[in-house]
């Protein structure tokens, strides 16, 4: 099968389209409202949850298990002659005269033809109510009635998941399945007393618009050894009105119909929750009963639909751009963004394969809000607060938390975690332009003490300060960004050029954070830190034709010529650039080497030559095998800086020649579907590499720091409106074979419309004046809308 014949994207609706149902992995979209989510694959395959998929986990979903890709959210059609079908194809899996599935920001939608009848399923979770809508349209253009049974199924978690798999045989006595007759709905109440916060477990419902029978056990539906593809109860035709107060809970609703010739119907269902199921029933049964005639009602829906459509445009609308790749501008004005707000929301934790368990990592939600600043630096500041929460006294910052879990953060100690703060508050500020966050008071971990932002932020660089090693480079300690790397660190001497780098980065941000705040003390303090960490890279972060990779617990370098195995690794050539460390003949030498070293037809290597692991080596840099993960995979991530990098050193046509090879699309394209099997709409953490016969495998889908760092470099670094503390710099990047694009951007209240033309000269003009090309426009410069023109 041909790439094209399983999907296309229309840009106009930002849609991506999908024609085929069997996809080598499920390709998903996330429905979410900040609070109720819920995933959807092509194939109707899916899960909801409330706020945490480990403690509120709604509906069930097989991860790791064949068949994969189910349960999900289920339409059943059963037509006189007892044939059934799905609109999303699964469950049922009757070959359809017509299909599609379509992800759009935000909705799901499923269309399909069979037999002359049409069906339409759209999902999206209502803004305003924690509830998956399900709108189920039918229409009959054939030339006779068509009597039909629909009937709409999920299937029912123990909210609790890891409990769930320990205990679910014992749990399964501490639930309950009823119905509603007034609202039409199955009611599911859970009722373990384990539960880490019992004043919020919530009352699930699954209502409909029309119901004749209902169920809300799933061993019922299915029956004893049913599939879901053809379960008992669907065969006979309708439900049989029975819960259950212990057992596999379900909740099935079966509506029967008649569809004259020309004729249309739409049923709605809502599966959604409310909090307060144990303490306080019947205040909660009252706001279900409450909500669900008005959220039920055409109107209802129709109100929450436009609702969700306005949220996603006035989000993607703050950044538009015309390129002459459509695959690189969809990627930039619609999907990478969408995949931002996935990443800010479900951090490293929810996908079709990732369970929920892993909380929030510290250093991935500060990248994910660094990207997310430049469109809502009040989501970003807000997440900040919550961050530095996280922040010991002494500087440093946990690894992971679980604040909706309650679950006790992770403590581990590494080099990196803390540092990721300052950038995250220069983002926010470099985009607000206000430095009264600066001066709010946030405590500390252990709450014992509380500190001004800014002196939280001054704490990140005394812990680096007072934990470098015999180089004067920072130790490396459990890692830095890099998971695996505190295997050179074991005995706790190894120290990281990375973080030395992103230690460096950091200082020269914090140094104009201080001179713009007025702290003139402090900028004194960080430029003397500056001068020291800098002094220190001169003397040992070169390795002769590449930067190193830091230093193990004996002193020898990693990633050095010397080094029989990871000789090279691609970050710390990309990181020299971006802390301007070292001479420009160093760092083009640097990135020089990166490319003739690492790269591949779908990007570059996180290093090179991967390490052999168990039984060849006794004692492996990691278990991963060469070319997988952090051991040689293209590490997309990595790619990024190596982008911003290339494009910091004006070198316009490998930027962006490295940000397409990486395009999920192209790299498809390249690979075919089936080797790649990842979405086409979504960002990876990594590619298998050559090192492996699985070359070309994408894996760890949206959600990944590439998500982030892609959405940044793409609009900042690559189309090139950057914003700094006293002005907008603009620094389009223009590769030899365009002639040049435009971009539309709001900016702190502004809006710039950037034409970015080569000329062979480099020329600035804002609104009509020339400006200084090497300068940024001072913000006063700007007024309500800006016509701006760039050449080189
Ligand atoms: C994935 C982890 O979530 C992230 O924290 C880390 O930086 C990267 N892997 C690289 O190791």
């Amino acid at each position: 099968m041909q790439t094209m014949d399983y999907f296309e994207f229309l840009d106009q609706e930002r849609a991506l389209i999908i024609k085929e149902p069997r996809c080598p992995q499920p390709w998903i979209n996330y429905l979410s409202n900040g609070r109720m989510h819920a995933f959807v694959s092509q194939a109707g395959g899916g899960f909801a949850w409330w706020k945490s998929a480990t403690v509120y986990r709604l509906t069930r979903y097989r991860q790791h298990l064949a068949p994969m890709d189910g349960p999900g959210f289920y339409i059943y059609l059963r037509e006189e002659d007892g044939t059934v079908w799905s609109p999303s194809w699964r469950p049922a899996e009757t070959e359809l005269d017509k299909w599609k599935a379509i992800h759009r920001p935000g909705i799901s939608s499923f269309e399909a033809t069979y037999n002359g009848l049409h069906a339409q399923l759209d999902l999206w979770v209502a803004p305003d109510h924690d509830a998956l809508l399900w709108e189920l349209k039918l229409s009959n253009p054939s030339n006779r009635s068509r009597k039909l049974d629909a009937f709409a199924y999920v299937e029912l978690s123990q909210m609790q998941w890891t409990d769930e798999f320990n205990w679910g045989y014992y749990i399964k006595y501490m639930l309950r399945t009823d119905y509603d007759e007034a609202t039409r709905s199955v009611r599911y109440l859970f009722h373990h007393q384990s539960h880490p916060n019992i004043s919020e477990v919530p009352l699930v419902y699954f209502a409909g618009s029309e119901v004749d029978t209902w169920c809300g056990s799933r061993e019922d539906f299915l029956g004893s050894y049913g599939s879901e593809s053809c379960p008992k109860a669907i065969s006979k035709g309708n439900l049989n009105n029975r819960g259950i107060s212990c057992g596999e809970p379900a909740a099935a609703l079966h509506r029967q119909l008649c569809l004259e010739t020309g004729q249309s119907h739409s049923l709605r269902f809502a599966l959604g929750v409310e909090p307060g199921a144990l303490l306080e029933p019947e205040r909660c049964k009252q706001a279900i009963d409450g909500l669900l005639p008005t959220l039920l009602s055409k109107e209802g829906f129709d109100e929450q639909r436009e609702r969700c459509e306005k949220w996603w445009t006035t989000h993607l609308e703050k950044l538009s751009c015309s390129l002459p790749e459509p695959e690189l501008q969809r990627m930039i004005e619609t999907w990478s963004p969408v995949n931002t707000v996935t990443t800010a929301r479900f951090s490293r934790s929810v996908n079709a394969t990732a369970p929920g368990i892993r909380g929030i990592g510290f250093r991935d939600t500060c990248q994910d809000m660094i990207a997310i600043a430049y469109r809502r630096p009040d989501w970003a500041l807000d997440k900040l607060r919550s961050l530095l929460t996280e922040q010991h006294a002494d500087g440093r910052a946990n690894h992971t938390s679980y604040p909706i879990e309650k679950s006790p953060s992770n403590e581990s100690l590494h080099s990196d975690n803390h540092l990721w703060l300052p950038m995250l508050a220069h983002a926010i500020a470099v985009e607000t332009g206000d430095p009264g966050f600066l001066e709010e008071t946030a405590s500390f971990y252990t709450n014992k003490e509380s500190a001004t932002i800014w002196e939280h932020l001054m704490r990140a660089l005394r812990f680096t300060e007072s934990h470098l090693g015999s180089h004067n480079i920072p130790l490396t300690l459990r890692s830095d960004w890099n998971d695996i790397i505190g295997k050179f660190s074991k005995a706790g001497r190894g120290e990281s050029l990375f973080a030395s780098f992103q230690y460096v980065y950091v200082l020269r941000q914090m140094l104009a954070l201080a001179q713009w705040s007025g702290r003139n003390d402090d900028a004194d303090t960080i430029r003397e830190w500056l001068h020291k960490q800098t002094t220190a890279l001169d003397a040992c972060a070169w390795d002769g034709g590449w930067w190193r990779r830091g230093f193990d617990d004996n002193g020898a370098p990693v990633g050095s010529r010397s080094s029989p195995f990871g000789k090279i690794f691609l970050n710390p050539q990309s990181w020299a650039v971006l802390a301007r460390v070292g001479s420009r003949e160093q760092q083009e030498a640097g990135m020089a080497a990166a490319a003739e070293h690492l790269l591949t037809d779908a990007g570059l290597k996180i290093l090179s030559p991967g390490f052999k692991t168990w039984p060849e080596e006794s004692n492996p840099f990691s278990g991963y095998g060469p070319g997988t993960g952090e051991n040689g995979a293209i590490f997309c991530h990595a790619n990024t800086w190596t982008i911003m990098a290339e494009a910091l050193l004006g070198h316009a046509d490998t930027a962006w020649e490295y940000f397409r090879r990486l395009v999920p699309e192209n790299v498809i394209h390249r690979f075919g579907v089936n080797t790649y099997g990842a979405d086409p709409h979504a960002w990876l953490s990594n590619i298998v590499g050559p090192e492996n016969t699985r070359f070309g495998w994408g894996n760890v889908v949206h959600i990944t720091g590439t998500a982030a760092w892609m959405d940044i470099v793409a609009t900042q670094y690559l189309l090139g409106i950057r914003s700094e503390l006293t002005g907008l710099r603009i620094d389009p990047q223009i590769p030899t074979h365009w002639t040049g694009f435009t971009v539309r951007r709001q900016v702190r209240g502004h809006w710039i419309h950037l034409k970015a033309k080569r000329s062979g000269h480099q020329r600035l003009q804002l609104n009509g004046h020339i400006m200084d090309p090497s300068q940024s426009i001072p913000w006063q410069r700007l007024a309500a809308e800006n016509e701006i023109v760039a050449e080189m």
